[in-house]
């Protein structure tokens, strides 16, 4: 026995060292079928004698048991995310704020590989948890998936304790291989290496996560008591030493001239990496100045990531299509000759209203240059005139609605073109589908195709039809089995427990968004009271406007509007608030008591969305910047607010990040 332990040991020591110089120093010494020999001679003996199979065992590599879920658990710091730079501009700003607060700084240059953060927990050098980001304060624990990634030693020769963070990635070359081999097997594609990874690594099967060939690149240590280093510099060479992976191409530079070579040389070089990486992140070297700058509420003052530009492609505009909102307001979108831009395949992009049309003269048929906003929203930025083919006209938005035929108009002060008509269909589902939305009365699994089915078989005609739809209604429905026939009843029937704000907000009453209609809810607590309330009162409510005020009168005062409610009520839908307080709202880490201030012109929404949204996350939204503010959301032109926000060292944020963030909350 002894004998065998003498050669587990052997083999242990032989596959980590070989595993070292491929996976980690990308240098390896033997060939694969040597590795493979060892292994299998290693896989066997264990078979033989499963007691002398040691969680750190080189065979863990392979995966082990299915998991039935992944157990949330709390960092032990939360797991911050860095602020950005788009420009040369901010890069510079974010210098001389850290100049004028810590003196002359030397800087690390790091990439910022496009994967997922992930934490590694050692316990006397050996690997023990793993966990990913979460939302920062909790992750997961993805430790066997983890443990399936070659780069990630086991064990270390030092007994320290210690967290280190990083980076899992998939490689290219691993990405290609597995889009071929989905593709072979009908299967639906990653869009990119980094949902590749994130999606490996969300595998409850181990075994299936080792297949996907994921690498990491560790960037940080959380505590450095345990550690020789003084600098992020002398951490990373340290963690070299002790046998992680770090990413070699980094630089120390003296100063921000040499941070600005270094984004040159890495925007034209990135292409040739074997691996992607989304921009280039910018840290103070030296760590007692890091400890000196300190953090916002999110990230670290110390550091800034610089974000690569969205990438621009060209494709042909084919048409341009017409659909009619909730509130009869016509909205372009762009049909596209599809063409992958920043990792999935575009063929869509909203044209928002005619005047972005005009201005940027967009015609059927050009050459047209499309980016993502925030690598998230589709958008066509120009139009490419010297490609323009003969026999184009400039665009012309119609003068009927294309639904129901009504005359367009265009309301004074608005740019947007309206359907008036309130039968028009289009308006008509629209507002069916606003009123089972998430912020509405939130019935999942009623999706737009049900609605539009159901609508068109006319058996619902308003919303209060919702409440009587039967077994017989739904079964019928393409993909419609009995199964989730139940669940929609179910979802339908808990819904008409919600508070009354839901209710409001579902009727889609003009200018009535989410935050009002907590405030009303709130201040009348029921319809019936509601019902009864004149402009007057409500006009005299801080935060309801007269235009407001008028359109819930009218609204509540017509007749087939009183049937509708009392059709709710027959149904047993609550009218009454059911009494959480405004100061109760679970709101969103991120944004919850904290103070934000908006500022500069918004594209994608109004202020006041914004406003009501941030305000629904639990945030507090007021107009000036001071030294409390926590964040500040800055359109563009921005002025004065934000030159105050810089000199506070605030952290900003640009509308898309903001509008990405919320993607982020509500997917
Ligand atoms: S340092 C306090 N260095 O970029 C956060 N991050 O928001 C310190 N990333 O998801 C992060 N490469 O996982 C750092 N060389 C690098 C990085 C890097 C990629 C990711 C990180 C996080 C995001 C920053």
């Amino acid at each position: 026995m002894d004998n065998i332990q003498n050669r587990v040991k052997a083999l242990h020591d032989l596959l980590n060292q070989y595993g070292y110089e491929y996976y980690v120093q990308d240098n390896p010494s033997v060939p694969d079928s040597e590795y493979d020999k060892l292994l299998r001679e290693l896989i066997d003996i264990e078979e033989a004698h499963p007691e002398l199979k040691s969680p750190d065992s080189p065979t863990v590599r392979v995966g082990g048991e299915v998991q039935s879920s992944f157990e949330k658990v709390n960092h032990d710091t939360p797991m911050l995310s860095l602020g950005n730079a788009f420009n040369e501009q901010e890069l510079r700003r974010f210098d001389q704020r850290i100049r004028e607060q810590v003196g002359k700084v030397e800087y690390m240059c790091e990439l910022k590989i496009d994967g997922l953060a992930v934490s590694l927990k050692y316990v006397d050098g050996r690997f023990v948890q793993g966990l990913t980001r979460g939302d920062g304060t909790t992750g997961e624990d993805i430790t066997e998936n983890l443990r399936t990634i070659h780069a990630i030693p086991l064990k270390i020769n030092e007994p320290l304790s210690f967290e280190v963070r990083g980076e899992a990635y998939m490689p290219r070359s691993s990405f290609i291989r597995l889009n071929e081999e989905k593709e072979k097997n009908d299967e639906q594609p990653f869009a990119n290496p980094r949902n590749a990874a994130a999606g490996s690594l969300r595998q409850l099967d181990p075994k299936l996560a080792a297949k996907r060939k994921l690498s990491v690149f560790l960037y940080s240590v959380n505590d450095f008591t345990d550690f020789k280093a003084t600098t992020q510099s002398g951490a990373l060479d340290e963690l070299d030493r002790l046998g992680f992976k770090t990413n070699h191409e980094r630089a120390r530079v003296d100063d921000i001239e040499g941070v600005l070579a270094y984004i040159e040389k890495w925007t034209n070089q990135r292409e040739q990496l074997p691996y992607d990486i989304d921009g280039i992140v910018i840290k103070v070297n030296d760590i007692e100045q890091q400890d000196e700058m300190g953090y916002t509420q999110k990230s670290p003052r110390w550091a800034i990531a610089y974000k690569f530009p969205a990438e621009e492609v060209v494709t042909t505009l084919q048409d341009i299509e017409l659909s009619i909102g909730r509130t009869g307001v016509v909205t372009p979108t762009a049909i596209l000759n599809p063409v992958r831009v920043a990792g999935t395949t575009v063929s869509r992009a909203s044209l928002h209203n005619e005047d972005l049309i005009r201005e940027r003269d967009i015609r059927i048929g050009d050459s047209v240059v499309v980016k993502k906003a925030g690598d998230i929203i589709p958008e066509v930025v120009r139009s490419i005139t010297e490609r323009r083919p003969e026999g184009t006209l400039p665009y012309s938005m119609p003068t009927h609605c294309p639904s129901c035929g009504h005359e367009l108009v265009r309301i004074e002060g608005e740019v947007a073109l309206r359907c008036i008509n309130p039968k028009c269909q289009a308006q008509l589902v629209e507002g069916l589908i606003h009123f089972v939305s998430r912020q509405a009365m939130n019935i999942d699994g009623l999706g737009t195709k049900i609605i539009q089915q159901l609508y068109h078989h006319e058996v619902i005609k308003d919303v209060a039809d919702i409440f009587y739809l039967t077994e017989d209604d739904l079964l019928p429905l393409e993909r419609m089995g009995s199964k989730k026939v139940d669940n929609l009843l179910k979802a339908i029937d808990d819904a008409k427990a919600n508070s009354l704000e839901h209710l409001l907000f579902g009727l889609g009453i003009r200018h009535l968004g989410v935050k009002a209609s907590q405030v009303l809810a709130e201040k009348y607590e029921t319809m019936d009271r509601l019902l009864e309330v004149t402009e007057e009162e409500l006009v005299s409510i801080h935060d309801i406007g007269d235009k407001l005020a008028q359109s819930v009168v009218t609204y509540l005062e017509n007749e087939d509007i009183k049937a509708l409610i009392e059709k709710l009520k027959n149904k047993d839908v609550n009218m009454v608030y059911n009494g959480i307080k405004t100061s109760d709202i679970e709101g969103h880490p991120d944004f919850k008591d904290k103070t934000i201030v908006l500022t500069g012109k918004l594209q994608q929404l109004t202020r006041k969305e914004a406003s009501a949204w941030l305000e629904l996350q639990g945030a507090k939204v007021t107009s000036s910047v001071t030294k409390n503010t926590d964040l500040v959301i800055a359109g563009e032109d921005a002025g004065s607010k934000l030159t105050k926000a810089e000199k506070f060292g605030t952290e900003i944020w640009t509308e898309e990040q903001f509008v990405a963030k919320q993607n982020e909350i509500s997917s």
